[in-house]
């Protein structure tokens, strides 16, 4: 993790207005932000460790737990629950055995429900990492996970 750490602080000049921008690229390196990795950016940054952790955990994008290779945002907004979004979510957590914001045990996915993505034509929807998948159904999903699945026993995805 020094080195993760080394890699990015090598791009600041360690100054408190860097905070921001040094814990997302922490977090882009290693994944998340584990709390050695902060309390290391509190003393880069020169701010203390308390205002690091008050920042990390106020911003959603910021993720304080390891996460999956791939990360499933299944859409819940109005159009994609009228067109059976909840069947998809229940289908989801029984196939990974996962809960929201949840992680597989093998790392390979994260699970979370996003309010509208503004992708309502093709409700329901859900993205796994960039990519979009319209007009779900629950057998539909479970075919599109299947391929991340083995993209992810494959080695890179
Ligand atoms: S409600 Fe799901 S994309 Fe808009």
């Amino acid at each position: 993790m020094e080195e993760q750490l080394n890699t990015v602080f090598a791009s600041y000049k360690g100054e408190k207005n860097e905070l921001i921008p040094v814990l997302q690229d922490v977090q882009e390196e290693i994944g998340y932000l584990p709390e050695e990795a902060m309390r290391e950016v509190a003393r880069f940054v020169r701010v203390p460790e308390s205002k690091v952790f008050g920042v990390a955990t106020f911003y959603a994008r910021f993720h304080l737990q390891p996460r999956g290779n791939h990360i499933i945002r299944l859409c819940c907004g109005t159009a994609c629950h009228v067109r059976g979004a909840s069947k998809i979510a229940d289908r989801i957590k029984t196939e990974l055995d996962v809960e929201v914001n949840g992680t597989t045990e093998d790392m390979k996915f994260t699970y979370e429900e996003v309010a509208c993505i503004g992708a309502c034509g093709l409700a329901p929807v859900m993205t796994i990492d960039k990519t979009t998948f319209g007009k779900l159904d629950p057998d539909k999903m479970k075919k599109i996970l299947a391929t991340f699945g083995e993209d992810a026993e494959g080695g890179e995805a």
